[in-house]
């Protein structure tokens, strides 16, 4: 049944979106808030309402994060779990195709062409109707068979409250320092934002939470306050690092898979940070800069997969800043038990 989308979608104030609009290219449309609890492309607004009331079915997995935290590595983990270890299709067929972005259509930047084989099979399927007002992206997740995993950024708070009654959640965390020099390097590379300023310069906008996605501490609070739920699986990236079988196993209770050691074994090799950065089915940089869609000269998507890369890219200065937007972010920035270190040698 349908219901209202309960909040408010709200332009950024004229002078953060200049401020934006300055740094970051791809922002040229505007950016709106959601009653302080995740901030999008203005284009958003056309499928707030869709997406909020998503008829999610009951054996679909949505895999949930703030961008930057692992969703690619878990998106791969989860659908070769799912899919009996078909590392064959897996390794041919791209990962956005199998586990598609159900929000895309609102991030994807409206000036952009779409991509010709994408917009092809929606008209197809809906013979007459425009792509861009209906979303091709949207489509690709009803036209996927079961059981569907699907990759979201979005919080809870943006699907309907019965979201877990209706299918199950892996959801990721990392620490926000690892997540910050890596969205910094993202930003750079996608066209969606093409942030053309330096560290420093995203350090401040990330600390006054002026940021696509953002408010960080929002999202995770969001995903930590359901973590007990039966159907949450938080994970956190640092300990996928630290012992990948040992996460494996819970993803193995969680999604009842029912795998074996050897199988588990299969799915942290195949889904190895090499493995992943090497194949054009998880890491699509190269393809996607010929595209236009990614800068070239940039980072690749998948970059450099290490827990503490954030000490290459802080000064005591940026720490200091850093420090301060945490604590303002407390009590959630102080109760997630974030490991900034890993002891296992990368
Ligand atoms: P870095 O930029 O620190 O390298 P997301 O998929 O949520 O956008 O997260 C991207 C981050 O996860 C990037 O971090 C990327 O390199 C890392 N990553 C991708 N695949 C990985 C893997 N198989 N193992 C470890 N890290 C991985």
């Amino acid at each position: 049944m349908d219901s209202e989308f309960p909040y408010a979608l709200t332009p950024l104030p004229e002078e953060a979106q200049t401020k934006l609009k300055a740094k970051f290219l791809g922002f040229s449309g505007g950016l709106v808030d959601v009653e302080g609890r995740h901030t999008m492309p203005a284009h958003y607004a056309r499928f707030a309402k869709q997406y909020f009331d998503y008829e999610f079915q009951d054996d679909d997995v949505l895999v949930m994060t703030f961008p930057r935290s692992g969703t690619t590595w878990t998106q791969e983990i989860v659908w070769t779990m799912r899919n009996q270890v078909d590392v064959d299709t897996a390794s041919k067929v791209p990962l956005d195709a199998r586990v598609p972005f159900i929000e895309f259509d609102s991030l994807y930047p409206e000036h952009l062409p779409l991509s010709a084989p994408i917009e092809e099979a929606f008209r197809k399927r809906h013979p007459g109707e425009d792509p861009r007002e209906k979303g091709v992206f949207l489509d690709l997740v009803n036209a996927l068979p079961s059981p569907r995993t699907i990759k979201t950024h979005l919080p809870f708070s943006l699907f309907k409250p019965d979201l877990l009654d209706k299918c199950k959640v892996v959801y990721v965390a990392r620490n926000p320092k690892d997540v910050c020099v890596s969205f910094y390097h993202q930003q750079r590379l996608v066209k969606v934002a093409e942030f053309s300023g330096d560290f420093p310069e995203y350090v401040d906008f990330w600390t006054q939470d002026l940021l696509l996605r953002a408010p960080y501490w929002s999202h995770l609070a969001e995903g930590w306050a359901r973590r007990h739920h039966p159907n949450v699986l938080f994970l956190f990236y640092e300990d996928m690092k630290e012992n990948i079988l040992g996460e494996l196993g819970r993803l193995n209770t969680f999604l009842g898979t029912g795998l074996m050691e050897s199988q588990l074994h299969t799915v942290a090799q195949h889904t190895s940070f090499s493995g992943m950065k090497s194949r054009g089915t998880t890491n699509p940089t190269a393809a996607l800069q010929e595209a236009g869609e990614f800068k070239k000269g940039e980072a690749g998507f998948i970059r450099k997969g290490t827990t503490g890369d954030w000490t290459n890219f802080f000064t005591p200065e940026l720490e200091e800043k850093f420090q301060k937007w945490m604590e303002k972010w407390q009590p959630t920035s102080q109760e997630i038990p974030f490991k900034y270190h890993i002891k296992k040698p990368e």
